[in-house]
C-alpha cells in the first residue's frame, strides 16, 4: 500500500480513483490467496506468478517517474565533473553511496535484492534475524546488473525521456535507480522461477543439468 501512498503524493492524480481501486483489489486478491502471509507458500507458482505482474508494474510506474525529467545527459558523463572529489559520472556517485547505506542496513541479505556495484560494498551493521532462504547458494553470484545497467542508460532512457537538462539531477537519479532497480528485481526473479521449477520435477531437471541441456522457456 505504501507504492500507492507514493504515487498519489507525487502528484500522480491522473485516475487517482481508478489506481485506488485497482490496488485495493490487488491487495485484497493477495491477501485471499494467502501471499502476504509471510514465506509460508513463497515458492508455489501462483504465488511467482503474482509476483512477477507486481514487479512489472513498478517498472511501468517507475519509467512514468523518470520520464518526468528531461535526459540530463551530464549525469551520465564521466568526465562532467559535476560531484566534487568524486571521480565518474554523477549517476554511479548516487547509486554507489545509496547502495553503501542499504549495504550496511543489511538489504543485500535478502535474495531478491542484487547491487549495481557489489564490489564496493561494506557488510551489513544491523544483527538480523536467521533468514529462510529458498534458493541454491549458488544463485548469489548470478547478477545481471552490469548488463541491466548499460541497457537502462544507454538504450532505455532515451526512448522514454524528451531530450535537455533541467538541472535537476537528485530526483532524476533517485527515478533512475527506482527504475533499475525494479527491472533489476523483475529479471533476478527468473531465479525463483527456475527454483519452482526444479522443485516442480527434480529429478528431470537433475538430468537436464548433468547433460548440460539448456532450457530456455
Ligand atoms: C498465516 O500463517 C500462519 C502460520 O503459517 C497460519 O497459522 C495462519 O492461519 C495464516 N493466516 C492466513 C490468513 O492464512
Ligand atoms: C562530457 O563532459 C565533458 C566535460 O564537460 C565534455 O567535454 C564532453 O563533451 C562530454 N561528453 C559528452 C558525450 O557529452
Amino acid at each position: 500500500m505504501c507504492f500507492l501512498f507514493y504515487l498519489l503524493v507525487r502528484g500522480l492524480r491522473v485516475g487517482a480513483d481508478c489506481i485506488v481501486e485497482f490496488c485495493v483489489d490487488r491487495f485484497m486478491e493477495k491477501a485471499e490467496s494467502g501471499s502476504v502471509n509471510g514465506s509460508a507458500n513463497v515458492l508455489s507458482l501462483d504465488a511467482v506468478r503474482d509476483t512477477l505482474i507486481r514487479l512489472e508494474d513498478t517498472i511501468v510506474f517507475s519509467l512514468i517517474e523518470r520520464a518526468k525529467y528531461p535526459i540530463n545527459s551530464a549525469m551520465y558523463n564521466e568526465s562532467a565533473g559535476l560531484v566534487a572529489g568524486h571521480h565518474g559520472s554523477f549517476i554511479k556517485f548516487f547509486v554507489k553511496r545509496t547502495e553503501a547505506l542499504h549495504a550496511q542496513a543489511g538489504r543485500y541479505g535478502s535474495e531478491e535484492e542484487n547491487a549495481f556495484f557489489p564490489g564496493s560494498l561494506s557488510c551489513s551493521l544491523v544483527s538480523s534475524r536467521p533468514s529462510t532462504n529458498v534458493l541454491h547458494p549458488v544463485a548469489k553470484i548470478v547478477n545481471l546488473n552490469k548488463d541491466i545497467w548499460d541497457m537502462y542508460i544507454n538504450q532505455l532512457l532515451p526512448l522514454i525521456t524528451a531530450g535537455g537538462d533541467d538541472g535537476n539531477y537528485a530526483l532524476a537519479a533517485a527515478a533512475d535507480l527506482a527504475c533499475l532497480q525494479a527491472i533489476s528485481r523483475r529479471i533476478h526473479y527468473g531465479k525463483f522461477v527456475a527454483e519452482v521449477k526444479f522443485l516442480d520435477d527434480s529429478p528431470e531437471y537433475t538430468r537436464l543439468i548433468r547433460a548440460r541441456v539448456c532450457i530456455t522457456s
